[in-house]
């Protein structure tokens, strides 16, 4: 090192002067820190003294504040560093630092003042008050932003505490020095681009201030600067675009997708809120998000009719506002969910029987809301009708009729028509047309048969239905409403409209007279059924109709002839055996069957035991031999009864001339008549016999007059005979069968009588037998 070695002129100071004897002052400079036993200079030399002066003067130093910094050898006459000297220790910044040191001399005594000036030397580092300075910057902040620091302090002085300080080079900041007033520096870190936290988050710089000393020294502090982050970044989607797919149908709470976004900021500025900002359509009740975690799921119900598509605009929100979105696009799935639907746009709910093949009887529209093969859609009937399906455009089908129809077989068709789609499972629905055929009028009215048989009690009332008969129509409506009419015709030459009449409505026969079955007993007659169609069909059916008997007529009394004379006795020979014959009452019922089944009864006789009456056959018999006590008059009444219900009967008084000759009868019996008797003797019969013949011509004779006279009284039971309508007398010769034993008795013959009343000359102006077949009336 350098040692100035001052040799001033030795001054006396006045103060010194008044107190010591003060002979010299010397003044050295000397850096600090020098090595003991380093030389400071040669006292003795520069103060001018003897070496053996410092010896015999038993020279010693005295050094200001009693440090000892230095010592004197004596022997060389040189002061030299005893101990360490700090000029920072001592003086701190105090400039000139100086050490006063008094060498003093015995015999005499002597003072002498040596000055050392402590030279500083750069000893001392510049020293930051921390060891490291932490800074945290917003990344928000803006260049020209300005951030203080501490600066160094060195504990050299002058030169050697002069800095300058530098920074490690870095983009973001330098550093602005400011010197003031007080010559101290003010160090500021001056940002001179913008942070970037996510780019780096920490920075580390080295400032380092460098004094002027020679070398110069350095000291250096760590700035640690932590970005701070600032929301600068906006929440970023992994995706910008997210694709799912789901199915039509799916529950609620069915978790779609998950959407996430990243924010490159930190903590706060990176808790992300999702929220659905917007979706197509109508699905903004579709779809929820959860906040947090950005799952979305099913809100709703979709609906592929309704939506096939969404798409979702999703927004990540970060706690300082900054948003991203993103787009999840939601296809929906088709499920075959939608049964086909058939829709009936027309319809003829009725179609005439004569329809031909071909006529359309509705048009269906067929949808199915699925789509592709959930929505493709087969229709199809029941084969079994006569009935087709054509579909003429794409979803419309034509229910046409693919045969003829007949309402009489079949009048109403159920027609169901079955729509089923392709879809797996597939779905299917129906629809049932109920189409009726409506009537046409191709059925003829049909009576149950061709032929009916009617009966009428005679003596009806008029106006007494008898009989009814209907008429069938396989048609409907008014094509089977019939109507019923008689055929005109005559019987006995009279419309047979005055004797039947017909409920032209429910085919009711009437009766519109009274009927006699001694009359009439029978006529046919035709009915018409015609239906109300048009054109119309008719039928006819024949009745015959019977004019059934009933027992309105007594017994009539045929022989013996009845008038009001007493009738002529017959004859009973006083020779007659038992079983004699004694007459034969004829009697006729106009009545027939049971009605003219007539039985004879004796009710009295003058003598009981002679007679006995034939109860079928009217023969009067003896029943024991005729003796002389036998009165010669006897009486005999005989009833005559039909068989019906109530019965009828005639009475009939039989005088019987008991006589023992035929003169003698005639005379006994002066009256009109004259009989013949029968004797078992061969010859007498034949004299008989002859008498008789003549007896029976007279008798007729005057039975004739008899009936004239008796038709006189009661000509109103003949009046008509003279214009042709006569009366029928029928004679019913005694020849009735009784067939089979039925109690029926069948008419085989009977004769007309015709009688006239108003010619003077009476006769007999026909009789004929007439084959009596019912179907004819003749008088
Ligand atoms: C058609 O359906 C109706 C109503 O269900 C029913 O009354 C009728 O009997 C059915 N007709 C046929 C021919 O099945």
């Amino acid at each position: 090192f350098n040692i100035t070695l001052l040799k001033t002129k030795i001054q006396y100071s006045i103060f010194n002067f008044g107190l010591y004897f003060l002979t010299g002052e010397v003044r050295y400079s000397i850096p600090e820190e020098m090595l003991t036993e380093s030389l400071v200079g040669n006292v003795a030399k520069d103060l001018g003294l003897d070496i053996r002066r410092l010896k015999t003067g038993s020279a010693r130093i005295f050094t200001e504040g009693g440090a000892e910094y230095f010592e004197l050898n004596t022997n060389k006459g040189t002061l030299v560093v005893k101990g360490r000297i700090d000029r920072e220790e001592l003086c701190a910044q105090i400039f000139p630092c100086t050490l006063n040191v008094q060498v003093v001399l015995e015999n005499p005594i002597e003072f002498y003042e040596v000055i050392v000036e402590i030279i500083d030397v750069n000893d001392n580092d510049p020293i930051f008050p921390n060891k490291n300075i932490k800074l945290e910057i917003s990344e928000a902040s803006m260049p020209g932003s300005r951030f203080a620091l501490l600066s160094a302090t060195d504990n050299d002085v002058g030169l050697n505490a002069l800095q300058t300080y530098t920074l490690t080079p870095n983009e973001n900041f330098n550093l602005k020095i400011r010197k003031q007033s007080d010559g101290s520096s003010s160090i500021d870190l001056l940002l001179i681009k913008q942070l970037d936290r996510e780019k780096l988050e920490e920075h580390v710089l080295l400032l380092i201030a460098i004094d002027s000393g020679s070398p110069p020294r350095t000291g250096t502090v760590e700035i640690q600067i932590v970005v701070l982050d600032a929301n600068d970044n906006a929440p970023v989607f992994t995706q910008d675009i997210y694709k799912t797919t789901v199915e039509e149908n799916t529950s609620i709470g069915y978790m779609l997708i998950s959407v996430t976004a990243t924010d490159a900021d930190k903590e706060m500025h990176a808790l992300i809120t999702y929220s659905l900002t917007h979706v197509t359509g109508n699905g903004g009740d579709l779809f929820e998000i959860n906040p947090s975690s950005g799952g979305i799921k099913v809100k709703g119900h979709l609906d592929y009719e309704t939506g096939k598509m969404y798409e979702i605009t999703v927004q990540a929100k970060d706690a300082g506002g900054g948003t991203g979105s993103c787009k999840v696009i939601v296809d929906i799935i088709d499920v075959n969910d939608n049964i086909p639907l058939i829709t009936l746009m027309s319809v003829s709910s009725e179609i005439p029987e004569d329809s031909g093949p071909g006529t359309v009887v509705a048009v269906i529209k067929v949808q199915d809301k699925d789509s592709g093969k959930n929505g493709k859609v087969f229709c199809l009937i029941d084969d079994n009708i006569p009935f087709k399906l054509k579909s003429s455009m794409t979803n419309l089908q034509s229910l046409e009729t693919g045969a003829f129809l007949d309402r009489e077989i079949t009048s109403q068709y159920n027609i169901t028509i079955f729509a089923r789609d392709e879809g797996d499972p597939s779905l299917s629905s129906s629809l049932t047309i109920t189409v009726e055929v409506s009537d046409v009028n191709d059925n003829a009215p049909k009576f149950d048969k061709q032929h009916y048989t009617a009966y009428i009690m005679e003596n009806n009332s008029p106006g007494n239905s008898f009989f009814s008969l209907r008429a069938k129509d396989d048609d409907s409506g008014v094509n089977s409403k019939i109507s019923y009419f008689i055929d005109q015709s005559l019987v006995q030459n009279i419309s047979v409209l005055s004797y039947i009449s017909i409920n032209f409505e429910d085919g009711t026969l009437y009766a519109v007279q009274s009927f006699d079955y001694e009359q009439v007993k029978r006529f046919q007659i035709s009915v018409i059924a015609k239906d109300g169609g048009s054109p119309s069909f008719s039928a006819s059916a024949i009745i015959d109709i019977f004019v059934q008997d009933q027992n309105d007529n007594a017994p009539q009394i045929l022989y013996p002839i009845q008038n009001k004379a007493s009738p002529g006795p017959e004859m009973l020979p006083r020779t007659a055996d038992d079983g004699y014959l004694v007459t034969k009452v004829v009697a006729v019922d106009k009545d027939s069957g049971q009605n003219a089944w007539l039985t004879y009864k004796l009710i009295k006789s003058t003598d009981q035991t002679l007679f006995k009456l034939g109860p079928h056959n009217g023969e009067l018999r003896t029943i024991r031999e005729v003796t002389e006590k036998d009165p010669t008059r006897q009486t005999v009444v005989i009833s005559v009864e039909d068989n019906g219900q109530p019965a009828q009967s005639t009475t009939v008084t039989i005088n019987v001339a008991v006589t023992d000759s035929f003169p003698q009868a005639l005379l006994e019996f002066k009256e009109l008549s004259q009989e013949a008797n029968r004797e078992s003797d061969l010859k007498f019969y034949l004299v008989i016999a002859l008498t008789v013949v003549s007896f029976l011509f007279i008798t007729f004779i005057v039975i004739f007059v008899t009936f004239k006279i008796y038709s006189w009284r009661r000509s109103r039971l003949f009046k008509a005979c003279s214009n042709g309508n006569l009366p029928v007398i029928p004679y019913y010769p005694p020849r009735y069968a009784d067939v089979g034993g039925t109690g029926t008795l069948r008419h085989v013959y009977n004769y007309e009588v015709c009688l006239t009343t108003d010619s003077g000359r009476s006769d007999f102006k026909y009789i004929k037998p007439v084959l009596h077949t019912y179907s004819e009336f003749r008088i």
